[in-house]
């Protein structure tokens, strides 16, 4: 298969060819056709959106949006099958296709833009209040644009995407939430300090592919848009805006040219509802000039649903960051959970095969990934994505003295609100792992899992219906004489190796269990029976028996 036609997967199943990834609007029938979408046709008020989709086992796409006469997809990326089935692979793989746009980026390639859009609107007639943006939370600063990819240029650094939002203020104008100290606030800063606005494409309904890629935080000087060719393994298509000197993503839904005005970190905004999933303070953001809106035939407006969409793509680039810096350690890791509890930001889980010290190892290693606070590290017969197992292994294998390792004073995500106020500076945080491997000092045996006898062959189904697997019928009730033969025969089988009750069944399950129970009670009557130290029938003072100790 080539790469650059899209037909070969990067992180498709070995023999499964993948299909070309498309734009938003072609996920619509595969999440559709998995049960994974639902069409609201009723009118709908745009302020119910959210409390829907919060609502929603599936992504939820609204045709009939009162007021507006554009469709509302939204909740596309709200969970682990949705993101897999949008990327044409198992969620888990999302990350390695990651890695291997980040080995292997594609630039993008540059189309025509004629004929990508039906509408456009520029000058006089931009009207962003066409735009069905809905509110979010009952705090929130107001209607929030949250899927808009934003590309932009910087003569040192060359082409950034990223996703911030964009809180809208009047027909043409809307905030821009870069508080933080990203690559496009460094991009508007170096603009503010030429007194310049700088050109940006906001592109609204593209592939997940664009937004994971995009969310990303990449080091200035990457082209988070040759990051998503990678992971497409064919190029993100681009086109010239024509009121600004920037491309738009080809096959966005909706694109507005605009630019950030060189007014600086002057305007009050917000609050926002943030991925920790709480509300953000109010911020001071700079404010944007749309200066042109396109829009595709029959556009969809993505209303990306805060904060579950804005928390589920961050898992498979942290999970791609632990297991970079697992493999550097050395540590063999089998699987990795980063978990939407922890904002799948925080918390990873990893399971691994350990040599002696790994567990620690793995610690130090996943804790230098920026963000990552809590760890856990467990062995690979832990299901990582099994909370019960995974706090199982906690209550069973850690001794809290030696294995939960803390760290004071690293480098913090300022927006955990936990930390203590630092005014004027940077808060540090503390970080901890919790080593819950198997102890290298403690007996191996006392890990032995209960395995119910039978578990394999036996079916609830058959039992409960008519299925093939009735039990045979017990042999009949044998006599004294019978018994006693056959605790002869037991004690010459436990005579040469030790046996368990199970296996005996199985060594004489003709004669049957009741029989079976008779035998082994004559044995234990005359004093013969003893056990072995695993536990397992022997003779008593064979040399397998074992001694009081
Ligand atoms: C749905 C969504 C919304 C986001 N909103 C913001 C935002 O408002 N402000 C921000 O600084 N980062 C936001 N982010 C995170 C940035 O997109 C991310 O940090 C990105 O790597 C920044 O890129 P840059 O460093 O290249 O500028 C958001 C991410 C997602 C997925």
């Amino acid at each position: 298969m080539d790469e650059a036609s899209g037909n070969s997967a990067p992180g498709a199943k070995a023999g499964q060819t993948r299909r070309n990834l498309g734009g938003l609007r072609d996920i619509v029938p595969d999440l559709e056709a998995a049960g994974e979408l639902r069409r609201i046709t009723k009118p709908i008020d745009i302020r119910h959106i959210a409390t829907l989709v919060d609502q929603s086992e599936t992504a939820l796409l609204f045709t009939n949006v009162l007021g507006y006469d554009m469709p509302v997809i939204s909740g596309v990326m709200n969970s682990r099958e949705r993101l897999g089935i949008a990327m044409g692979c198992d969620f888990a793989e999302i990350e390695a296709q990651l890695r291997r746009g980040l080995a292997n980026p594609i630039a993008p390639e540059t189309v025509s833009a004629d004929g990508l859009h039906d509408v456009i609107m520029e000058g006089d007639d931009v009207d962003l209040f066409a735009l069905p943006v809905p509110i979010f939370g009952t705090l929130d600063g107001g209607p929030m644009i949250t899927a808009g990819v934003i590309i932009a240029h910087d003569e040192e650094f060359g082409y950034n995407a990223g996703v911030y939002r964009l809180l809208v203020k009047d027909r043409n104008t809307t905030g821009i939430d870069i508080v933080t100290p990203n690559n496009l606030r460094k991009f508007a800063e170096k603009a503010l300090a030429r007194n310049e606005p700088l050109p940006i494409s906001i592109n609204i309904g593209t592939h997940p592919a664009e937004l994971i890629a995009s969310t990303f935080k990449a080091a200035a000087g990457v082209d988070e848009m040759a990051l998503a060719g990678g992971m497409r393994g064919a190029p993100v298509q681009l086109a010239p805006c024509n009121t600004v000197d920037i491309p738009f993503i080809a096959d966005s839904e909706i694109v507005l040219e605009a630019e950030i005005l060189p007014t600086g970190w002057t305007k009050p905004e917000g609050r926002f509802g943030e991925f920790t999933r709480l509300m953000g303070g109010l911020h001071w953001n700079p404010h944007v000039r749309i200066k042109s809106i396109r829009c595709r035939a029959k556009p969809i407006y993505y209303a990306l649903h805060m904060p579950w969409e804005n928390i589920w793509p961050s898992g498979p680039i942290y999970e791609s960051a632990v297991r970079r810096v697992l493999h550097e350690a050395g540590v063999q890791v089998t699987a990795i959970n980063v978990t939407p509890g922890g904002c799948c930001h925080w918390h990873t889980v990893a399971a691994i095969k350990p040599l002696p010290g790994d567990g620690k190892n793995a610690i130090m290693a996943m804790l230098s990934v920026a963000d990552m606070k809590h760890v856990t590290v467990v062995d690979e017969d832990i299901d990582v994505f099994d909370h019960m197992d995974v706090e199982w292994a906690v209550a069973t294998r850690v001794q809290a003295d030696k294995d939960v390792v803390i760290i004071s004073g690293a480098r913090s995500k300022p927006l955990d609100p936990s930390l203590v106020p630092t005014p004027g500076r940077i808060p540090t945080t503390a970080k901890m792992g919790i080593d819950a491997t198997i102890p290298d000092d403690v007996p191996r045996e006392r890990f032995e899992r209960i395995y119910y006898a039978y578990a394999d062959d036996i079916k609830l189904a058959d039992a409960l219906g008519d299925g093939d697997g009735a039990a045979k019928e017990p042999a009949p009730l044998v006599g004294n004489n019978e018994v006693t033969a056959l605790a002869d025969e037991i004690r010459t089988a436990i005579c040469e190796t030790p046996q368990y009750f199970f296996d005996l069944s199985e060594m004489f399950g003709d004669a049957g269990v009741p029989a079976l129970s008779r035998a082994l009670g004559q044995l234990h009557e005359s004093g013969e029976l003893w056990q072995d130290k695993l536990g397992r029938f022997c003779l008593t003072g064979s040399e397998f028996a074992a001694e009081l100790g």
